[in-house]
């Protein structure tokens, strides 16, 4: 049975089937509200259901407490409406007139960027266009009907090319193959674009980036997005790595500081190697962040990468006074078809 659904900000309203998710079914109708992992681990798609009663679904216990369950909250890229609902849920009018598609690609360049990241650069067939915003993801399709999330990492318009950084993961299914067997000329199919996690159309104060790893990915194409607008917002970036060997954007990070006087950074090494003789900054890289920008509170924070350092700064941003509201993550969640932590 259908069920209609309706947002408190706007009064907006959409019909949820019973086969699909509530975000499943705004997107469906071009209402775009917050989320990333669509797999119930990230948090991101948390609403307040004011009305109505919805059935949870599956989710990970720390994207949603039990607590919070009590209050009413849920994540909507899980449940699924029991009822007529009222939910409150902030709407993201830029994403509104994107579309996601279902497309081929073709490879057409692999690039060893480090010694577990491998740059892949998709070529879209000619005759589509695919409109994305800095910072969202796409959904590599697999032949078995599995899917695998990669953050685009350039801003849209560079002659229909994507351009992905995909960090190897041990005995990983997808990233084992782009690693040992795929070729230069390969086809794959994608969907997309997917995710919130670009920069809001109304901001205003000085961003605080930070990513680790490949979270550099999505980070790149929002920096490289903001240095083609003309508001030139102070923008600082945060990235961590392990060891010198992982910082395959050292060069490009460079020449942004020289020629951006609105761009600077700092690195942070967890595990510098004996022979990088390392004078920089060690340790966490959130910690990092917060060494430099104790209070949070006049900043908006884009955070991405693995799941274990989001979770770390989420707690720790909050406790130097960054409200919610404020800061942006994409926490990069393996697949939902492996067992859960
Ligand atoms: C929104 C989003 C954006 C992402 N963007 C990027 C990106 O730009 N670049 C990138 O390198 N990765 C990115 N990821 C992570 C990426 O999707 C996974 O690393 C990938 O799906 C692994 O696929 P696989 O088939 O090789 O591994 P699987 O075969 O699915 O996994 C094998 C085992 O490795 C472990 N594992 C897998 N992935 C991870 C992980 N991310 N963290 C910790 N343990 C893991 C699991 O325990 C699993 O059992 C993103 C994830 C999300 C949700
Ligand atoms: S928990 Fe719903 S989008 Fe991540």
């Amino acid at each position: 049975m259908d069920h209609q659904v309706k947002l408190q900000s706007s009064g907006k309203q959409f019909i949820v089937r019973d086969d699909e998710t509530i975000l499943d079914a705004a997107l469906r109708q071009g209402i775009v509200l917050p989320y990333s992992c669509r797999t119930g681990s990230c948090g991101t798609c948390k609403a307040r259901i004011v009305s109505g009663s919805v059935d949870h679904g599956d989710y990970e216990a720390d994207a949603l407490s039990e607590q919070e369950r009590q209050d009413g909250m849920a994540l909507l890229c899980q449940s699924r409406a029991e009822s007529d609902l009222e939910v409150d849920a902030r709407e993201l009018l830029a994403a509104e007139e994107i579309q996601i598609r279902m497309l081929p690609c073709r490879v057409v360049r692999l690039e060893r960027l480090a010694h577990d990241v491998m740059g892949v650069h998709l070529k879209l067939p000619q005759n589509q266009s695919f409109n994305f915003l800095p910072g969202q993801y796409i959904d590599i399709l697999l032949r078995d009907g599995r899917r695998r999330s990669f953050s685009i990492a350039n801003p849209p318009g560079e002659h229909a090319i994507l351009e992905l950084h995909i960090r190897r993961v041990p005995d990983g299914h997808f990233t084992s193959h782009v690693f040992e067997s795929m070729k230069e000329g390969d086809l794959l199919r994608f969907q997309g674009p997917l995710g919130t996690f670009f920069l809001r159309d109304d901001a205003r104060r000085p961003l605080l980036l930070m990513a680790g790893g490949t979270g550099m990915a999505p980070i790149k194409a929002i920096i490289e997005g903001a240095f083609r607008e003309a508001a030139r917002l102070p923008m600082h970036l945060f990235w961590g790595v392990r060891a010198r060997r992982d910082l395959y954007m050292a060069d490009e990070l460079e020449a942004w500081r020289r020629s951006h006087d609105n761009f600077q950074y700092t690195v942070a090494l967890s595990e510098p190697a004996a022979e990088d003789a390392w004078d920089g900054r060690r340790g966490w890289v959130h910690e990092a962040l917060l060494e430099r920008y104790p209070d949070l509170e006049d900043y908006d924070v884009y955070a991405s990468g693995p799941p274990p350092m989001i979770d770390a700064a989420r707690a720790a941003f909050s406790r130097h006074g960054l409200p919610a509201d404020q800061l942006f993550y994409d926490s990069f969640e393996f697949a939902a078809d492996v067992p859960r932590r």
